[in-house]
């Protein structure tokens, strides 16, 4: 494999794991086995009862990329006419509109999705437990896809059209529920990240009683 190893150490990775979205290097295959690889890895994350009622359907046919592409399309179009989060720069929101606009030249799409589906009055215990069950993976993958000098975006603005994305990739929908779309490709402009923004530990922690 003609991956170079990124020589970050466990909280480098941690720190510097961004949602790579310009990045991501359009033009460079990336090979099934490196995505495997880190499939593999993802698979460790801890999941509700050890279930492990995950499933990923890893895309990287043009044809289908495209057809995904159209709805993430519609659905980020959508997102961003309402009105981005205010918490996102305009640069991230330029970064979620050229993702929108590339998704189907990105080298591959990997579906996180889960079997079942959520009822809808759902006890917040199991509403937690059902997609909380699929989150540490992907966040495994984007840690593990890091270390192999690749990038990933982490979405969910397709689910809006989750139904229609399900027809196209034959997902019984009544069975299963998607989760989220990570878009996976090479990174471009060297290894390098800055530490990803965040607020300070004494903004958002507290000890002992609820101060926040
Ligand atoms: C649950 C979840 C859903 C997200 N959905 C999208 C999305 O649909 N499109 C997108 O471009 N980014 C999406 N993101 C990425 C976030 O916008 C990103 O993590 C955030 O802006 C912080 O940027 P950073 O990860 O680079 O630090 C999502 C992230 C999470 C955790």
């Amino acid at each position: 494999m003609t991956t170079a190893p990124v020589t970050l150490d466990i909280d480098g990775l941690l720190t510097r794991t961004p949602t790579v979205r310009r990045r991501l290097d359009l033009t460079r295959p990336v090979p099934r086995p490196l995505i495997e690889e880190c499939l593999r890895l993802a698979l460790h994350a801890p999941n509700g009862a050890n279930r492990q009622n995950w499933r990923f359907l890893v895309i990287d046919d043009p044809a289908t990329k495209a057809g995904i592409a159209r709805y993430y399309k519609a659905a980020s179009d959508a997102y961003l006419a309402a009105g981005p989060p205010a918490a996102m720069s305009e640069r991230a929101v330029a970064g979620v509109r050229y993702l929108a606009d590339h998704l189907h030249e990105v080298p591959a799409l990997v579906l996180a999705a889960t079997r079942g589906r959520l009822p809808r009055d759902a006890p917040l215990a199991q509403q937690s437990g059902f997609f909380g069950s699929v989150y540490p993976a992907l966040w495994s993958f984007m840690l593990a896809a890091r270390s192999r000098e690749l990038g990933a975006a982490l979405t969910t603005v397709h689910l809006a059209h989750e139904r229609e994305v399900a027809e196209l990739l034959g997902i019984p929908a009544d069975e299963v529920t998607q989760v989220a779309l990570l878009a996976v490709g090479y990174t471009t402009g060297g290894p390098g990240f800055r530490p990803t923004p965040r607020q300070p530990l004494d903004e958002v922690v507290s000890w002992n009683r609820w101060e926040r």
